[in-house]
């Protein structure tokens, strides 16, 4: 057997932790493959509850969350941390997932010792770099620093392709969120919160920095006027760490005896609650990919995404954060049983759980791997 290749895998929030798990679990079952999993930890308790519903340690942990983070101060403390590790040990390769501030600044520190990346779930595109912020420059960025992007999609690979990057260099793989998601999601999972039993779940996030202030109490209002006008509906909101989301939602929503507001769920739970809800209102990326495989109709809080396949599909709607258009958008499914059924497809534009074993085939002949032959 020829020395293993050393490949580093840096999990920071929670998305990245549910989508990289998969991608861990998979490399660690290769034998030319030596993985060392790093936690910048950005995310403390989410990013922890992941790992342990996979059952993957931590090999390295950063542990950088503070409260209240800034983006630069973030980005500062990433950059210095990784420079470190890469002073004292050496890899391979470095593999990142998504759109982070720790995405972003892994990838560029691992340039910096010219460490090639691997970029998971490359090519997502709105073409703004405000919206979302700043994920969007996030990823514009991880893509310049990579040597491998694996797209989830078609139209992912295109925005890459018509960025100039060669189609040598992008793979469509699938999103590593459905392959998360079938691990678990034929369990019998309990969302282990009480709630009524007779009423049509509504289940609702939200935690996009360009929602916060106006648009987040827009969507809160919307939430209240939709539990007023429908008396048979009960809304769980699973709340989001980050101070500026609790304060608002605290401010409009607690105490209402049709809303349940939670700390956020962890995943097992939270794909429960999915399976639960008759409706998913959301401004989540994960969300976005993971409830229409359920068969879940999601309205996204947003006005744009980067995530067109679903909406395509006619499984997921665009409503932005305007008060009245949320309720109107709901209303029409929470009355209209062939408008909901419509959306209520089973549609799985994402991915078809195979991707992790995708991006595992691709590096290992990304990096030339030595198959032992026999003697
Ligand atoms: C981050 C990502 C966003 C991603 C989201 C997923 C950036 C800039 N933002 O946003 O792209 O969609 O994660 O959830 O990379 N906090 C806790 N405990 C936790 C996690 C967060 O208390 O486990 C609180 C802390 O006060 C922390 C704050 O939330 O400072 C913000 O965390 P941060 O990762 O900077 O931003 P998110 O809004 O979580
Ligand atoms: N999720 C969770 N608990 C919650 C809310 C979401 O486990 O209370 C999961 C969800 O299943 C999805 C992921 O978190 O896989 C999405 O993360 P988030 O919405 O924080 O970030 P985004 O996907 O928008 O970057």
């Amino acid at each position: 057997m020829t020395e293993k290749k050393k490949i580093l895998v840096v999990v920071g929030t929670r998305p990245e932790a549910i989508k990289m798990a998969p991608v861990i679990l998979a490399l660690r079952e290769q034998e030319w493959a030596e993985v060392t999993v790093l936690a910048t930890a950005q995310h403390r308790q989410m990013l922890d509850q992941v790992m342990s519903a996979f059952g993957i340690d931590t090999d390295i942990d950063l542990n950088l969350m503070r409260p209240n983070q800034s983006l630069t101060e973030l980005t500062a403390r990433i950059l210095q941390g990784m420079d470190e590790v890469f002073r004292e040990r050496e890899f391979d390769a470095v593999l990142v997932q998504g759109d982070t501030t720790t995405v972003m600044a892994v990838a560029l520190a691992a340039f910096y010792r010219r460490i090639p990346v691997g970029h998971i779930e490359a090519g997502l595109r709105t073409g703004d770099i405000h919206n979302p912020f700043p994920e969007e420059m996030n990823r514009v960025v991880a893509g310049r620093l990579s040597r491998w992007h694996f797209a989830p999609t078609q139209s992912a690979r295109q925005n890459l392709i018509r960025e100039g990057y060669p189609d040598t260099a992008v793979h469509v793989t699938g999103n590593t969120v459905i392959d998360a998601l079938m691990t678990v999601a034929s369990r019998e999972l309990d969302i282990g919160v009480a709630l009524p039993h007779d009423r049509r779940l509504v289940l609702v996030t939200s935690h996009r920095r360009e929602n916060f202030g106006q648009p987040l109490r827009e969507i809160c209002q919307a939430v209240r006027d939709l539990v007023e006008k429908y008396p048979d509906i009960h809304v769980l909101f699973p709340v989001h760490p980050n101070p500026n989301v609790v304060s608002t939602v605290d401010e409009i929503l607690s105490g209402h005896p049709s809303i349940t507001l939670t700390s956020p769920l962890d995943y097992l739970p939270f794909v429960a609650a999915m399976k639960r809800a008759y409706l998913v209102l959301s401004d989540s990326g994960g969300v976005q990919e993971e409830a229409p495989a359920l068969a879940k109709p999601v309205l996204v809080l947003r006005r744009e995404t980067e995530r067109p396949e679903a909406v395509e599909e006619g499984v997921v709607r665009l409503v932005g954060a305007d008060r009245d258009a949320i309720v109107a958008q709901a209303s029409a499914l929470l009355d209209d049983a062939g408008a909901y059924a419509a959306m209520a497809r089973g549609v799985s534009p994402y991915g078809d759980g195979k991707a992790s074993q995708r991006i595992v085939s691709i590096l290992k002949e990304g990096l030339s791997v030595q198959v032992a032959m026999p003697a």
